[in-house]
């Protein structure tokens, strides 16, 4: 008996997202080489926590896959692309980085909306919400870089920032968690 329960054009879609996410955490590791290499340590370690995360994402697509019936099949992975030219171009790459997934998960949702599959939908929602946190990091990185000073910022401020980056959490606060005593 058949025991696949997803079709092959998902199949297939979740199998690319999954090297997607790969190549992610690949494109974070190269980033945060980047960021020690040049001295930020704690900026550093926050992209190599994220680029774990983006691992951790690839895994739940491999999962999932495996779990409907299907393979996944791991790809060849193209190289992650040059390095940031200064912080203010990494954290912008890490942010269109971050939009660029979020439209790739848009399209697997509609794909999984219109086969009606609604396991898959419902698989798809955890990275609708993850991928709300991932852009609000992102801007997050931006905004602090901006407060330091941006092109501006003095040795002082970065050294804080990068202490700062050292310490922040892979999480951010989400909206609907919000509440009048802790906005
Ligand atoms: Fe797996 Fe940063 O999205």
């Amino acid at each position: 008996m058949d025991t696949k329960r997803i079709s092959s054009k998902l199949e297939q879609a979740l199998s690319a997202q999954m090297n997607v996410e790969d190549l992610q955490s690949h494109v974070y590791l190269s980033y945060g080489i980047w960021a020690t290499d040049k001295g930020y340590n704690g900026i550093g370690n926050f992209l190599f926590r994220h680029a774990q995360e983006e691992r951790n994402h690839a895994i739940k697509f491999m999962e999932y896959i495996l779990n409907r019936g299907g393979k996944p099949k791991v790809e060849a992975l193209p190289a992650p692309g040059n390095d940031p030219k200064n912080l203010a171009d990494c954290f912008n790459l890490v942010f269109k980085h971050e939009v660029e997934n979020t439209e790739k998960i848009y399209a697997l949702v509609d794909l999984a909306f219109a086969e009606k599959d609604w396991a898959t939908w419902n698989f798809l929602q955890w990275f609708v919400k993850e991928q709300i946190e991932e852009e609000s990091l992102a801007m997050d990185l931006i905004d602090k870089l901006n407060i330091a000073g941006g092109d501006q910022a003095t040795d002082e401020s970065l050294f804080t920032l990068d202490q700062t980056l050292a310490k922040m959490p892979d999480e951010a606060e989400m909206a609907r968690n919000a509440t009048a005593e802790n906005p």
